[in-house]
């Protein structure tokens, strides 16, 4: 997704909008710009690529201000260009705006200004803003009324900050749907502090009174630790030495800032590679987290309605069938993008269990809303702080996976899966659905949990000898019964985002019903066999499919690994645990196997082609 930066006062605009882009250039982008006021005009240096070709830029078209507004962008309307890249500017060049999210009426907007004269430069719905607050600014000479009638002509979602000639001293900025942060400084009075180097990231300095906005926290962490969130229908007037926010009524309110303590050295790379790796290896230390953290205090509600996306989906379907089991609790679950626009049924006693990592996903955040409008209690499991999604639950479950930057979730999912079955277990024995006894053996299995994790980690040169001899199948299938069905797809959906080998994942009875057609020799089946009671079952499917010329690479608990030897080509044993636990110890080697397919293809593991770490966008 786009990132956005914005800095007045302290000290040279263009270092710190930099240092701010790369600090979020982990959500992944396409094209980078900047706009500084240099004292007399808005000095624009934008470009197609990365933040190097910027900088590149930069260094041979220098422009100096302590005012100054950045964007990377990641194309929604328009190819990413040198002319689509943010910021965007009015005909007269005296209005820049940068901004993130997708505006839905663009065309009838684009119509209209092209009927009263506007000529349009560029193919992006961001270029109508800038048009639109200078016609608005004309009629109102005021940058905030202007700001504030251009958002109400928008449809969609946004997060705009604006720069004026007219008001050199102030930036603006509006948020809906698409988070929005503010930095204040330590202020200690005006000057100048001595200008940033490229990269230089500043110590959190005595800061001569300066302002931030940024699109994720992590961007100012290096400047500053006092952050306002804005809300939806907030605009903020950001200056030097103050901030002020007008609510969606166009009230003035006091926002409280928040002191962020968390360090964005944990989200730095330590001593590996690529941040995958880097949370791949977490993962069990972030289960010890998660085992120790408070758990959710909410009324047992008699169904849930789970939405979320991608992977958080995949969990979502572990805990589906974790709730049954452990809990005797009904469920259902959505892919959020659908269940927005489903037919608006009352879900009163029901409550929406949202599952997401980044806390920003669009459309899972358009799902709960939906959900509450119908009547449902809204619970998030959630891992960043301050997100959108966690700020209207009605309550949270925190991941506690920390920071997670590469765009591929591995330590999310497995906080995800861990989060609900703490929770499945928690209403289990609130419920009496599971005996004193059985819940003394959960306690216990748990403990081991991290151990396990540990244990079921560490083949990483198997999973590089493995991705070698099948660096290039015909076809990749994972199958699975039970809750190998919902692991297989997270095996599926890491193979595919980090290495773009395509892979499909089924339930293992349903290759009878069409999918068993595609196999014959050279297709790769990796089959999850780590639900004991469901175990001959699999093996009938492994021999279906050998039969016809896969090649098999089971995956099982230790202690059934002489029966696997029987049917498939290849065992990777994980080990013995209970059933329900084994989810998230078969994760671990599919998305070890991913991460070696795709180094060895030479992709980008942390920052895959048209993929974002949270897609704050429909
Ligand atoms: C996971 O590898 C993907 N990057 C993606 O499917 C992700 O899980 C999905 O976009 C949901 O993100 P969230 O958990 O932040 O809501």
């Amino acid at each position: 997704m786009c990132g956005i930066m914005g800095v007045i006062g302290g000290h040279d605009a263009v270092p710190a909008l930099i240092d701010g882009l790369q600090h979020l250039s982990y959500r992944g982008y396409d094209a980078a710009g900047v706009a500084v006021f240099n004292g007399e005009h808005i000095q624009i240096r934008k470009t197609a690529g990365s933040l190097d070709k910027l900088k590149t830029l930069l260094s041979g078209q220098p422009v100096r201000g302590d005012v100054g507004i950045g964007h990377t962008r990641w194309a929604t309307h328009g190819a990413p260009t040198d002319c689509n890249a943010h910021p965007h500017t009015d005909a007269r060049e005296r209005i820049a705006v940068v901004h993130n999210g997708i505006i839905e009426n663009e065309r009838a907007l684009r119509l209209q200004l092209a009927a009263e004269g506007v000529e349009f430069r560029s193919q992006t719905d961001t270029e109508v803003v800038a048009h639109l607050v200078a016609k608005y600014l004309k009629e109102t000479c005021d940058l905030h009324c202007a700001l504030r009638k251009a958002i109400e002509a928008i449809v969609g979602a946004y997060a705009l900050v604006v720069m004026s000639v007219d008001e050199p001293d102030r930036l603006y900025a509006a948020r809906k749907d698409s988070p929005l942060v503010i930095g204040l400084s330590a202020g200690t009075g005006r000057g100048q502090k001595a200008p940033l180097q490229f990269g230089e990231t500043g110590q959190s300095p005595a800061l001569n009174g300066a302002g931030y906005i940024a699109s994720d926290i992590p961007a100012l962490l290096p400047y500053t630790r006092e952050i306002i969130l804005l809300e939806d229908g907030d605009v903020a007037r950001v200056q030097r030495d103050s901030v002020t926010i007008w609510d969606r009524s166009d009230t003035i309110v006091l926002r409280e800032s928040k002191t962020i303590h968390w360090d964005q050295e944990a989200a730095d790379k330590g001593d590996h590679i690529t941040f995958m790796e880097k949370e791949m290896d977490e993962q069990p230390d972030a289960a010890a987290r998660l085992l120790e953290a408070p758990l959710l205090q909410a009324a047992i509600p008699e169904r849930v309605v789970f939405v979320a996306c991608g992977s958080a989906y995949h969990a979502a379907l572990i805990g589906r069938q974790y709730f049954a089991q452990l809990a005797g609790i009904p469920s259902e679950v959505e892919v959020a993008s659908e269940f927005r626009y489903e037919s608006p049924l009352p879900l009163n006693n029901a409550m929406c269990l949202a599952v997401s990592q980044s806390g920003e996903t669009a459309d899972t955040l358009a799902a709960m809303r939906q959900a509450k409008l119908r009547g449902a209690r809204a619970v998030a499991i959630v891992n960043v702080q301050d997100s959108s999604i966690a700020r209207e639950a009605d309550a949270v479950q925190w991941m506690h996976a920390g920071p997670e930057i590469a765009v591929a979730t591995t330590k999310g999912f497995t906080t995800q899966v861990l989060a609900l079955l703490r929770i499945a277990l928690e209403w289990g024995r609130r419920r009496e659905w599971l005996t004193a006894g059985a819940a003394r053996s959960w306690a216990n299995d748990l403990n081991k949990l991290p151990e396990l994790m540990r244990e079921a980690i560490a083949d990483t040169e198997r999973a590089r000898r493995f991705a070698t001899a099948h660096i290039a199948p015909r076809l990749v299938f994972f199958i699975g019964r039970g809750l190998d069905t919902p692991t297989a797809m997270e095996g599926a959906l890491k193979l595919k985002e980090i290495s773009y080998q395509h892979a499909a994942a089924y339930a293992a009875g349903e290759l009878k019903h069409g999918p068993i057609a595609l196999i014959e020799i050279d297709v790769l089946v990796i089959a999850l066999c780590t639900q004991r009671e469901l175990l001959p079952k699999t093996i009938s499917n492994i021999r279906e499919v050998k039969a016809r010329g896969a090649y098999v690479l089971a995956l099982c608990q230790r202690r059934d690994e002489a029966a696997l030897k029987q049917a498939a080509d290849e065992v990777w044993t994980l080990p013995d645990a209970p059933d329900a636990l084994m989810p998230l110890l078969a994760v671990l080697p599919l998305q070890r196997l991913a991460y070696e397919v795709a180094l060895l293809r030479g992709c980008s593991v942390d920052k895959p082609r048209n993929l974002a770490k949270s897609v704050t966008v429909e």
